[in-house]
C-alpha cells in the first residue's frame, strides 16, 4: 500500500492512483487533518458518484460536523454558495448565476484576457528566465476575474495579495487565512452595495440584474456567490497555467505538434489539447467534499451515512478501462470525456473562463518565447499538495529574451 499524502506523493501521485484502482478501488483513509474518509479512484465509480444526489455537499451531513477542515467553514454566510448546498437551493443559485456568467459575457471578454497574458509576458520576456508560476500563472486568473466582476483596477493588487495569501497557507484553516477572508467578504459586500446604485456592464451588476420568475439573489448571497467565482477560478487556473505549460516542457514532441499547428493558425490542437491536459495533469485532484446522507454502494463497496465521499479526479482521468494509454500525453486525443471539471450537477460553472485563460496562456506563450525551457532540474521542483489541488510552487523557465509587444 503506497503512502499517500505524503511529499513524494505529491510530486507524483499516478502510482499511487494506479495501486488504489486496481487494489482498493474505493478505500477508506485518514487525511492528513485526521478525518477519516472515502477516495474513489475508478473512472466509471467517479463519475457515478459524482451525479448520485445521495452524496450531498452540504457540510452538516458529515458526521462530525465542523471536523472536515474546509476552509472557512465556520464563516457563516460566506460558505453557503454552490459547492456547500444541494437542490433545491443549488438550482435556484445555479439558475440565477448561469443568467449573468454566461459563455457569451466570457466570449466577450476574449480580447482583454489576451491583453493581460501579454502585459504579464511583456514584464520578463526582456528579461531570458522567469518564474512562471509567480510572474504569469498566479496573477492572470487574479486579475481576469477581479476584472470581469468589476473590481475596480486600483483595487485588484489587494486580491492579489489576499489569494496570495490563501495559497501560501493552502488554504488552511488558520489565522491570516481567516482574516483574509473576512477582509474579502467585507470588501465584497461593500462594493456590490455601491455597484447596486451604479449598474455597469460587469459580472457583478449582470448578478444583481440577475432574475429568475422575480427571484433575486439577496445581498449575502451575491457576496458568497462573487466569494466562490473568485476562489474556485484562481488555484485551478494556476494549476492548469502552471501543470500544463511543464507537462509541455517535458514532452518536447508534443510541444512541437502544438507551436507548428499555432503557427499555422489552426487552434484545433490548441482546444484539444488544453483538455488533454486537463485530463493528464489536472489541477484539481480531487473533487470538493461530499456526504454520504444515508447508507450507499459504490463500485460494491458499502459507505455508511455521514461518511464523506472524496472522488479523486486525478485518479479516474487515468483509468485505463477509460482511456486508452492513460499515462501518454496525447494533445490531439479524441474521445476525451475527463473528468477535470467534474460531472453533474456542480460541473464546473467556469470551464468556459478557464478554458479561455488556459488556451490564451499557453498559445501565447509558445508563440512568444518559442525556445522556452525549463530552468531547473525536475527533481528539484516542488509541488504543492494541498488536499483538493495539485500544482507547482515554482516554475523557472529559460527563453531568448525578447522586446515587450506593448512597449
Ligand atoms: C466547480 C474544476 C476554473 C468556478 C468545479 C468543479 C471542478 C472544477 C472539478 C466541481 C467540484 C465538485 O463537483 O466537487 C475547475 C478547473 C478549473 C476551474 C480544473 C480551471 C482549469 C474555474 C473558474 C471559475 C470556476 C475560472 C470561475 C471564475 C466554479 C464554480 C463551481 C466550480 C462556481 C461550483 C459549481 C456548482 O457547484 O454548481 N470546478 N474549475 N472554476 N467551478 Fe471550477
Amino acid at each position: 500500500m503506497p503512502a499517500l499524502f505524503s511529499w513524494e506523493f505529491a510530486s507524483d501521485p499516478y502510482p499511487a492512483y494506479a495501486w488504489l484502482r486496481e487494489h482498493a478501488p474505493v478505500h477508506r483513509t485518514t487525511l492528513p487533518s485526521g478525518v477519516e474518509a472515502w477516495l474513489v479512484t475508478r473512472y466509471a465509480d467517479a463519475r457515478q458518484a459524482l451525479a448520485d444526489q445521495r452524496l450531498s455537499k452540504n457540510p452538516v451531513h458529515h458526521a462530525e460536523p465542523g471536523k472536515t477542515g474546509i476552509p472557512g467553514e465556520r464563516s457563516a454566510g460566506l460558505m453557503t454558495h454552490l459547492l456547500n448546498i444541494d437542490p433545491p437551493d443549488h438550482t435556484r443559485l445555479r439558475r440565477l448565476v448561469s443568467k449573468a456568467f454566461t459563455p457569451r459575457r466570457v466570449a466577450a471578454f476574449a480580447p482583454r484576457v489576451q491583453e493581460l497574458t501579454d502585459r504579464l509576458i511583456d514584464g520578463f520576456a526582456g528579461r531570458g528566465s522567469a518564474d512562471l508560476i509567480h510572474e504569469f500563472a498566479f496573477p492572470l486568473p487574479i486579475y481576469a476575474i477581479c476584472d470581469m466582476l468589476g473590481v475596480p483596477a486600483e483595487d485588484q493588487d489587494d486580491f492579489r495579495d489576499w489569494a496570495g495569501m490563501m495559497i501560501r497557507h493552502g488554504g488552511g484553516p488558520r489565522g491570516g487565512v481567516a482574516r483574509s477572508v473576512k477582509k474579502i467578504r467585507g470588501y465584497l459586500a461593500e462594493l456590490i452595495h455601491r455597484k447596486r446604485g451604479d449598474l455597469g456592464d460587469d459580472l457583478i451588476s449582470g448578478l444583481i440584474r440577475a432574475s429568475d420568475h422575480g427571484d433575486h439573489l439577496t445581498e449575502a448571497e451575491a457576496v458568497a456567490m462573487c466569494f466562490v467565482l473568485l476562489f474556485a477560478g484562481f488555484e485551478t487556473t494556476i494549476n492548469l497555467i502552471g501543470n500544463g505549460t511543464y507537462a509541455l516542457l517535458r514532452h518536447p514532441e508534443q510541444r512541437a505538434l502544438l507551436q507548428s499547428s499555432l503557427a499555422a493558425g489552426e487552434t484545433g490542437l490548441l482546444e484539444t489539447g488544453v483538455e488533454e491536459l486537463l485530463r493528464y495533469d489536472g489541477p484539481v485532484e480531487l473533487a470538493t467534499w461530499r456526504y454520504a446522507t444515508t447508507g450507499l454502494t459504490i463500485g460494491g463497496q458499502p459507505i455508511p451515512a455521514g461518511d464523506p465521499v472524496l472522488v479523486v479526479l486525478a485518479a479516474a482521468d487515468r483509468d485505463p478501462d477509460r482511456f486508452g494509454a492513460p499515462d501518454t500525453l496525447d494533445l490531439a486525443r479524441k474521445d476525451n470525456q475527463h473528468l477535470g471539471y467534474g460531472h453533474g450537477i456542480h460541473y464546473c460553472l467556469g470551464a468556459p473562463l478557464a478554458r479561455l485563460e488556459g488556451q490564451t496562456a499557453l498559445a501565447t506563450l509558445l508563440t512568444r518565447l518559442p525556445d522556452l525551457r525549463l530552468g531547473a532540474d525536475p527533481d528539484e521542483l516542488r509541488w504543492r499538495g494541498g488536499l483538493i489541488m495539485r500544482g507547482l510552487r515554482t516554475l523557472p523557465v529559460e527563453f531568448t529574451p525578447s522586446a515587450p509587444r506593448h512597449g
